[in-house]
């Protein structure tokens, strides 16, 4: 059955989370769960955002990291590229994003997905930001993002990419400056 948004809170990771307990089946993902997220934060290199049930809230049922980068206009596909300018485009990653097993197929990867997307607008309220890229770690991961309108970039991480104005389309709601 799929998980209502409702019966979910989206957070940044806290020390009463329970890290150790989370299993998506990607071994690395559960590793940067358990032993580098809460590093990672400290030094501020990325945000990590933990999903939990409403009524269980340190039991972690995803989570999705958020940090600024950028990616260049030959990355892009022509038809986004040519309303852009040749230096550096700004860009947030969501360099990770898993569902524990016991929960995957129903739907809380596309609500942790949507949360990432719907942040990324309201930070880029204050610094501009063009486009979200994922960075997929398998054909499944592709065909999730695929779903939700994510394109490939060009280039050898094989990452993927949607622009803030298609994500705010998606979500129903505007992007750019207020
Ligand atoms: C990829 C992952 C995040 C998907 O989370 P999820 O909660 O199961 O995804 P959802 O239920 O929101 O799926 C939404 C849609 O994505 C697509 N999708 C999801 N998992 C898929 C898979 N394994 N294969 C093909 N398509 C998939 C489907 O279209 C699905 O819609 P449907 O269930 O109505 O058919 C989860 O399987 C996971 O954590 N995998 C291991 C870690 C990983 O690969 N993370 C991504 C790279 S960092």
């Amino acid at each position: 059955m799929k998980l209502d948004d409702g019966s979910v809170r989206i957070e940044l990771l806290r020390p009463g989370h329970n890290r150790l307990a989370f299993t998506c089946g990607n071994s690395s993902l559960d590793r940067y769960i358990r032993e580098q997220a809460t590093q990672d934060m400290r030094r501020s290199v990325a945000r990590v955002f933990v999903a939990t049930l409403v009524d269980s809230p340190d039991h972690i049922l995803g989570f999705y990291t958020l940090s600024a980068a950028w990616v260049t206009a030959s990355e892009l596909p022509p038809d986004v590229a040519r309303r852009l300018p040749r230096h550096p485009i700004p860009a947030a990653l969501i360099g990770r994003l898993a569902v524990d097993r016991n929960f995957a197929r129903r739907g809380l990867g596309g609500i942790l997905l949507a949360d990432a997307i719907q942040k990324t607008m309201v930070a880029s309220q204050i610094v501009a930001i063009t486009v979200v890229i994922v960075d997929p770690l398998d054909d499944a991961a592709k065909a999730f993002y695929s779903s939700f309108g994510f394109r490939n970039l060009d280039g050898p991480q094989q990452r993927m990419f949607m622009t803030i104005a298609a994500g705010a389309a998606r979500l129903g709601t505007r992007s750019g400056p207020a």
